[in-house]
């Protein structure tokens, strides 16, 4: 079959360590089920995958992939929940130490087939594009947890979103607008900032400005870059949810003192539970919110799509059909 698959990795040239090429089919195991891809989406996990970032070299060649959906051997139409619990583990597969993401242990979803834990098929609803379907399990997922589980906000509460074209951010955008929250953006480009007021961000800023006021949270996937000015931006007692560190996760300060005389709370946040990506699908569905998609190719067109995220111009999700 067709995939995109890490053959090695490297730090410094990651679209260099992937080949879009035939892998063999997946086999079959107890407990798990063969899913036929209509769709797939590229998320920055993809990337850190080819620089090395939780990939070793004994686990290469290695199908890349979170994010996926289509046809189970029964013939439902279903989305790919992408984090796969240890055996035997019950409760919130977030919290199990020896849980992974489809890619890290096992072949991920940039494939014409992925095999799955059965645990792990969420219902498409009908209504659903594969394209929308296949944006959700990772960025959306994770941004949904941001907000709607850990930020401690309700509909009026002011959220900063540090980066505008992510498909984190652009998906905290959508789902904070249409639950009611104050969505502000803060980016490095104009371009993305008034493409992120047309997408549902009440208010933009450039990198490092000063706001009007402090807000009640602030979402941060960007990391040193930004530290200082997510730390600044929040009122006291407010919360900062962080799920990522593009820019690198050594800021110059680590603002311990602000932080503790303000008294913020500093959470962290990886993914969703599948019941969680129930409910998202649920809500993007009954909300009609189109994920922002940067744009769609046919899976052999990977490499074109890794570049295109690698580079940092991204606006929403890379997305590929398959078959
Ligand atoms: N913990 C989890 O479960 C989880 C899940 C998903 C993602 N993540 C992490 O979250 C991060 C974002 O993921 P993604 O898929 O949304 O990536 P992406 O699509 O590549 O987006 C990158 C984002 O980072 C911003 N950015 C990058 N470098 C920056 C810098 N130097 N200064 C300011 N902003 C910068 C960009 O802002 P502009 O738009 O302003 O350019 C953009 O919004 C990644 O590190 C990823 O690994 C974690």
């Amino acid at each position: 079959m067709l995939a995109a698959y890490a053959a090695r990795t490297d730090p410094d040239d990651p679209v260099g360590a992937l080949e879009v090429a035939e892998r063999p089919e997946p086999g079959s195991r107890a407990g798990w089920t063969t899913v036929t891809l209509k769709a797939a989406s590229l998320n920055h996990h993809d990337l850190w995958s080819l620089r090395g970032v939780g990939l070793p070299a004994d686990r290469l060649p290695m199908v890349l992939g979170c994010d996926g959906a289509g046809v189970d051997e029964d013939g439902h139409e279903i989305i790919v929940h992408s984090v796969v619990a240890s055996d035997g583990w019950s409760g919130d597969e977030t919290l199990d130490p020896a849980r992974s993401l489809l890619s890290e242990l096992h072949d991920g979803t940039l494939a014409e087939r992925v095999s799955v834990p059965r645990a792990n098929l969420v219902p498409k609803p009908q209504a659903m594009s594969w394209e929308t379907a296949a944006c959700l399990p990772t960025a959306w997922l994770t941004a949904y947890r941001m907000l709607f589980t850990n930020a401690d906000v309700a509909p009026g509460s002011t959220v900063l979103v540090q980066g505008a074209g992510g498909g984190v951010a652009t998906a905290l955008v959508q789902l904070g607008s249409a639950a009611g929250l104050r969505m502000w953006v803060v980016t490095r480009d104009e371009t993305k900032a008034d493409r992120a007021a047309e997408i549902g961000a009440d208010r933009t800023f450039p990198s490092g400005a000063r706001l009007p006021e402090r807000v009640d949270a602030v979402m941060e996937s960007v990391g040193a870059a930004t530290w200082s000015h997510s730390v600044n931006s929040l009122n006291p007692g407010g919360t900062i949810v962080i799920c990522g560190a593009t820019s690198g996760d050594a800021p110059v300060k680590a603002e311990l003192t602000k932080i503790f005389f303000r008294q913020l709370r500093v959470v962290g946040s990886t993914m969703g539970t599948r019941e969680e990506l129930g409910r998202l699908a649920r809500f993007v569905t009954d909300r009609q919110i189109q994920p922002v998609v940067d744009s769609v190719r046919p899976l052999a067109q990977a490499r074109e799509g890794f570049a295109r995220m690698a580079g940092g111009d991204v606006f929403g999700k890379v997305v590929f059909t398959v078959g």
